[in-house]
């Protein structure tokens, strides 16, 4: 085993498409996915003291505050589970507040993603998603239908999801984009998410490959 594992920041627009792409890293690195949205979701579907205060904010499409977010980001990444196999950050940090927690924390990703989608196509995505809520998995009414009716008719519309809020999403994202990115200017890598989602797996794939060989060649060496 690689005794210094991946670790993995993803970021981009609302529905750029990181989840969908956190789902084939997962399945070809085994890295912990720790999405702050999904994280989130759970607490609210769960009637948490932390999902009734963040349901508000999320449901008007605005961001959770950072101390609530923060807390649960840290008590993840220092399960050991993260710490063996790595992790692949979704979602955090989103606010210059976020990412100096994360400095204070000395936590540090080796690579930092940026999935880069043009507005007029984000909405679309956002609009025709849908979401299996028994397996996690996510869905485009158009572009990745349920495989099965059985799925179909059990498949959910997030309520942040109208085109209006998606478009309050988007500002929030804008003015906080990059305050974040400045943080890890040197090792970003902007990919472009407006492709099929095989098209943008494989870029990221060769990325993290050419990372994973780089760490272990460090480590066989030093
Ligand atoms: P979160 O769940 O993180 O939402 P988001 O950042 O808006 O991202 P999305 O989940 O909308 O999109 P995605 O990029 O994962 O795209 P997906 O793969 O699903 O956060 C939700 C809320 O929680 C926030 O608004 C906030 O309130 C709160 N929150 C979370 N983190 C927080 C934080 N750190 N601080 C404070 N608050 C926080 O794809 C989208 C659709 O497009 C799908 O239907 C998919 O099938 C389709 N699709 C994907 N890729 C492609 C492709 N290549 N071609 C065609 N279709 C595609």
């Amino acid at each position: 085993s690689i005794s210094d594992p991946l670790k993995v920041m993803i970021s981009g627009a609302p529905a750029s498409g990181k989840g969908t792409q956190c789902e084939l890293i997962v399945q070809k690195f085994g890295l912990v996915h720790i999405s702050t949205g999904d994280l989130l979701r759970a607490e609210v579907a769960a009637g948490t003291e932390i999902g009734n205060k963040a349901k508000e904010f999320m449901n008007a499409g605005q961001l959770v505050p950072d101390e609530i977010v923060t807390a649960m980001v840290a008590a993840r990444l220092s399960r050991e589970d993260a710490k063996q196999k790595g992790w692949l950050l979704d979602g955090y940090p989103r606010s210059l507040g976020q990412s100096q927690n994360l400095e204070k924390m000395q936590i540090r990703p080796d690579v930092y993603i940026v999935l880069d989608v043009p507005d007029e196509i984000l909405i679309d995505r956002c609009v025709g998603r849908r979401l299996d809520p028994v397996t996690g998995k996510i869905y485009h009414l158009n572009f990745f239908p349920p495989e099965t009716e059985e799925v179909n008719a059990r498949v959910i519309t997030r309520p942040d999801d109208t085109e209006e809020k998606v478009k309050s999403r988007l500002n929030i994202y804008k003015q906080n984009a990059e305050a974040v990115s400045s943080s890890y200017s040197n090792i970003t890598h902007k990919v472009d998410g407006s492709h099929s989602k095989e098209a943008v797996f494989k870029e990221i794939e060769s990325l993290l490959s050419q990372l994973q060989y780089d760490k272990v060649k460090i480590m066989k060496s030093g």
